[in-house]
């Protein structure tokens, strides 16, 4: 079963996981068309109607955002949009003042198994950071607080408790209960 994803990250910790599953999973490197839409899942969803087109073969993607509760959600399905053109900066002004800081990171994984898609989720709960903390790490990493740490503090022991170690952890016991 292919991954596809331009995130090499982000397969990297797929690939650990499927590990333990003992699933054998392959990266397809490979950029593609996301349809917009206000739910990730109808996004997840519809970007593997697009590829099943074209991959005839299982395939899974991972979709993701972050959504901050006292900004309706926002930025949610734009966040990657939204993390290129106002980046951490952006949000810690935009939550200047702002007093419920509460805010998830959700992800959607949608998966071919050759005839019909199913999409499978994962949430994580924490807070948005007064301030950046820890640069190293992927997108919102240093502003999203989970305990006392942000994300990108957290190094490695970030995947074990993320939205997308979730999701894909459903995903991949749904398809050990199949095997069997
Ligand atoms: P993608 O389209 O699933 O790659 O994710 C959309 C955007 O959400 C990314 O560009 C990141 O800015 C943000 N994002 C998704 N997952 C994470 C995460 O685990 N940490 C920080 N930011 C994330």
């Amino acid at each position: 079963m292919k991954f596809i994803t331009s995130n090499e990250g982000k397969f990297r910790e797929a690939k650990e996981l499927a590990e333990m599953f003992s699933i054998e999973i392959e990266w397809l490197r490979m950029e593609y068309e996301e349809p917009q839409a206000l739910e990730l899942e109808e996004i997840a969803r519809k970007s593997a109607e697009i590829l099943s087109e074209k991959i005839k073969e299982p395939f899974f993607i991972e979709d993701s955002g972050l959504f901050i509760e006292a900004l309706n959600g926002f930025p949610g399905p734009y966040s990657s949009y939204v993390f290129k053109t106002i980046g951490n900066e952006g949000i810690i002004k935009l939550m200047a003042g702002i007093k419920n800081r509460k805010a998830y990171f959700k992800a959607i994984v949608a998966y071919f198994d050759g005839s019909k898609i199913k999409t499978f989720d994962g949430i994580v709960h924490g807070e948005i950071a007064l301030e950046i903390r820890g640069r190293k790490g992927f997108g919102f990493d240093p502003i999203f607080l989970y305990g006392d740490r942000t994300f990108a503090e957290m190094g490695e022991e970030k995947n074990l408790v993320s939205h997308r170690r979730k999701a894909l952890e459903k995903f991949f016991t749904s398809i050990k209960v199949r095997q069997h």
